[in-house]
């Protein structure tokens, strides 16, 4: 969604996802944010109608946020969120903490917040990313609108009823781009196992992954048909995905890695 101009927005964490989330906005034509955020990098993140002060006090008074998001380690929100309820009567809260339930947020800002959590991933610091979103009871259309149109500013969003499904989601799609830069890593070291010079292993897996990410960006077709394509029968490609597709290699350890990612995030709203 465009967006012609972004209400008064406040920040909480201005580290990688908030800062990434940030960097969103501006493009889309930020006109002023407050960043709360103790660390020394996000200093850097001031300038151009983005004031950043280091806690909750600096605020400055009368400033009303229409829009609070909530980017600080969900291990830090018992400490930090308690002070921001001053917003809950008109402000939505925007939640991206990982495991950290509507309920849990709402415990601490008050049963009555207007609070949507949200699932995004580190491709938004290029404007790629993809959020799931799930909105709260007390969540306005209007509210939705504008907490769809911020998340919109780091790439795709998509909406869920069901905020158990937030679980999956932080696995596949949260974590997701830590599996791919995994494949990449790995490639990189099997080509430096075959005697391929070190530059040219990094280039060649790099490239590879960009343009297969590319390629399926460009096509209609499910990934799987994009792979059956690399894959003559009984050439290379079908050697190497026969050992990949062994029952105990990759399709069953990634599935269990999922359900492991899955548990984690469960147990993180506990
Ligand atoms: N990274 C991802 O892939 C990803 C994906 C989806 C969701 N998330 C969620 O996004 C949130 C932030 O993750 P991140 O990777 O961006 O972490 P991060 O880089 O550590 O950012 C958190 C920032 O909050 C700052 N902070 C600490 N105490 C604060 C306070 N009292 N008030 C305001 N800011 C404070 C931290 O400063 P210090 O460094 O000085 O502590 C840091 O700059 C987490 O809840 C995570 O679950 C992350």
């Amino acid at each position: 969604m465009a967006m012609t101009a972004l209400p008064a927005l406040l920040l909480v964490g201005g580290g990688r996802m908030g800062g990434a989330m940030l960097a969103g906005w501006r493009e889309q034509g930020l006109a002023s944010a407050i960043v709360v955020d103790p660390s020394t990098p996000a200093a850097s993140l001031a300038g151009g109608g983005v004031l950043v002060v280091p806690s909750f006090a600096e605020i400055p008074a009368g400033f009303t946020p229409e829009a609070v998001v909530l980017a600080v380690k969900p291990q830090m929100a018992g400490e930090v969120l308690p002070a921001y309820a001053r917003f809950a009567g008109q402000a939505v809260f925007i939640s991206i903490m990982a495991g950290k339930t509507i309920k849990a947020v709402g415990a601490m800002l008050g049963v009555r917040a207007a609070i949507v959590r949200a699932m995004p991933n580190t491709p938004a610091a290029v404007r790629q990313g993809f959020t799931v979103a799930v909105a709260g009871a007390h969540v306005s259309a209007r509210q939705r609108q504008l907490a769809d149109a911020l998340l919109a500013a780091a790439g795709e969003v998509a909406w869920v009823d069901d905020e158990a499904l937030l679980d999956p989601v932080t696995a596949i799609s949260g974590g997701g781009p830590a599996y791919v830069f995994l494949l990449t890593e790995l490639m990189e070291r099997a080509a430096c196992d075959q005697g391929i010079p070190a530059a040219l292993a990094r280039q060649m897996a790099r490239q590879t992954v960009i343009g297969a990410a590319a390629l399926l960006a460009a096509s209609d077709e499910d990934a799987a048909d994009l792979r059956i394509a690399v894959t003559s029968p009984n050439g290379t490609t079908e050697r190497a995905l026969a050992v990949l597709r062994a029952d105990d290699a990759w399709p069953k350890s990634f599935a269990t890695a999922i359900q492991a990612a899955t548990t984690r995030s469960r147990a993180l709203s506990d």
